[in-house]
């Protein structure tokens, strides 16, 4: 069992079906239909959003939460969840949409580069990468045994320069908690990015 599955198993959760607040934040720029790809997809809540709207999506995750027996079936032929860590996962499509939606702080500075050198190579020209991160706070560490890495916003800019991506928005907000299984303030990111 990775670190992952024995958060779940220990009670972890992502308490809601609703969006991440970075899609709601760049709904209004993103093409409205194409591929998607939603990494650490967890519940498969921004998953299920895109195929709602008639995205194909590809969601992958270290976890297999088997939510795609809840989903209408009319949206199946539109998913295909591979569990998979990103760090494997061979990115040979081409998105127009790579959601990271609270992953990047349980990833180190050099895997989450590598992260972002992958994601690259298959961002369309015109694509967005949609990140969220909690740049604060250690409860899921301490309740679940899970690795959680601080990065501060600069570094997280830093990397987005030398991978030759801009910031189109970003948001700092106070947010961790709503929709999980602990409560913890702390600051978060939502980071809308494009290829400069
Ligand atoms: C806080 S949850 C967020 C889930 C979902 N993105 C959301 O916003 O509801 C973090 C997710 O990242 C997954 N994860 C952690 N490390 C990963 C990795 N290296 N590759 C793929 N998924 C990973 C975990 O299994 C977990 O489901």
């Amino acid at each position: 069992m990775n670190e992952w599955e024995k958060a779940y198993t220990n009670g972890f959760l992502v308490n809601t079906n609703k969006p991440s607040e970075v899609i709601l934040l760049a709904q209004d720029l993103l093409p409205k239909s194409g591929k998607v790809l939603d990494i650490g997809c967890g519940n498969g809540r921004n998953t299920i959003y895109f195929a709602n709207k008639g995205y194909f999506v590809d969601a992958i995750d270290i976890v297999d939460l088997d939510f795609l027996k809840e989903i209408p079936k009319e949206l199946l032929p539109l998913v295909n969840y591979k569990k998979t860590s990103c760090l494997d996962y061979s990115f040979d499509s081409r998105y127009d949409i790579i959601v990271m939606a609270r992953l990047i702080q349980y990833l180190t500075v050099d895997e989450l580069d590598l992260l972002f050198k992958k994601a690259i190579s298959s961002l369309k020209k015109e694509g967005y990468i949609l990140l969220s991160y909690s740049a604060t706070g250690k409860a899921i560490s301490e309740k679940y045994g899970v690795n959680k890495y601080n990065h501060p916003l600069p570094l997280v800019l830093d990397l987005v320069e030398k991978h030759n991506l801009k910031v189109i928005t970003l948001k700092e907000g106070n947010k961790v908690g709503i929709h999980l299984s602990y409560k913890e303030d702390a600051i978060t990111y939502d980071i809308v990015l494009k290829l400069l």
